[in-house]
């Protein structure tokens, strides 16, 4: 439905987006996941036609986009990262110029903007000035607005940024809504909880590059590790930590305060890590397990943390 091949683009000597490919298929929810910088927002742009690449190509529908004008535009709704909306007007003022951009009037443009209103949960506030509007009631209005002309893909460039917990459930019911319409969605996000939940595929970019491509179990199974075992000691004088490490079927070991966290490539060798830390002066008082997650998977293939990069 959605393809990218090979896209470039430099800012001066800044290599912002550096040959990236990936095809999204019709009905998929596909992630675009990274650190702030990674090259995101330049990639949607220019998938959205709004940054020309340097070199590349973007096809929708097996179309090439070019120029404002291209019908395959319409197929396209874009939620950009910064909002876009003015704050004097009301919800559905707003939703009329979007509307008219996409050259809806009259009866067709009031049932579209119910629709939408309706779909965001805004019904009861499109009378409104967004100047009054919480962040994350913009953040669902500026969704709404993309979606004026009912468009088959729908770009979201970090729809959940600096939204509260109640917003973001509502914006994660809302992307659920569409994806069960069938529609195709391409997101970008820096929170790797998000994308787990939400994502068929992911495409995890750092440095202006792709550097796994993948299904969300695709990808875990990338991690070096089957499980993350944490045991909270007795007290924190344990001195066997590189000993620890260094334990057959143990590929990782870290000491915060009393808890140790192991990672481990199998749980079959749980009980004799347990016998081995009692038998070492590791005595423990609480052990859980905790899976590796895709910021396990970003730590490994890059060395840094998704978080902190
Ligand atoms: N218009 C621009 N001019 C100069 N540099 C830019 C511009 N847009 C983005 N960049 C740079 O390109 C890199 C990628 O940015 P961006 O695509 O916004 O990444 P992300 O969305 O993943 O945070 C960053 O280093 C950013 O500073
Ligand atoms: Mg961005």
């Amino acid at each position: 439905m959605l393809t990218a091949e090979n896209l470039k683009k430099a800012y001066g000597s800044l290599q912002a987006v550096d040959g990236v490919s990936f095809r999204v298929g019709p009905g998929e929810v596909f992630g675009l996941l990274g650190p702030n910088g990674a090259g995101k927002t330049t990639t949607i742009g220019m998938l959205a036609g709004l940054v020309a690449p340097d070199s590349g190509e973007v096809r929708i529908a097996g179309h090439h986009i070019s120029g404002d004008t291209s019908p395959q535009k319409r197929r396209l709704g874009v939620v950009p990262q910064e909002l876009a909306l003015f704050d004097e007007l009301s919800a559905a003022a707003n939703l009329a110029l979007f509307g008219a951009l996409y050259g809806l009037s009259g009866a067709a443009a009031a049932k579209e903007q119910d629709r939408v209103l309706t779909l965001v949960g805004l019904a009861d506030r499109a009378k409104d000035k967004v100047s009054n509007f919480s962040g994350g009631m913009k953040r669902r209005l500026n969704l709404a607005a993309a979606l004026m002309h009912d468009p088959q893909v729908i770009l979201l460039d970090e729809p959940t940024v600096g939204v509260d917990p109640q917003s973001r459930n509502a914006i994660f019911d809302n992307l659920e809504t569409l994806k069960a319409a069938g529609k195709t969605l391409l997101y970008t996000t820096h929170y790797m909880e998000e994308a787990e939940r939400l994502c068929d595929h992911i495409a995890i970019m750092d440095h202006g590059k792709v550097i796994a491509t993948d299904t969300v179990a695709g990808l875990l199974r990338q991690a070096p590790v089957s499980s993350f075992v944490l045991i909270d000691l007795v007290a924190n004088d344990f001195a066997n930590l590189v000993e620890a490490a260094a334990l057959p079927g143990v590929v990782s070991a870290t000491l915060s305060g009393r808890q140790l966290r192991l990672g481990v490539q199998s749980m079959g060798d749980l009980p004799q890590l347990l016998r081995w830390l009692l038998s070492h002066g590791g005595e423990f008082e609480h052990v859980q397990t905790e899976r590796p997650t895709l910021e396990t998977v970003f730590l490994h293939l890059t060395g840094r943390s998704l978080r902190d990069a």
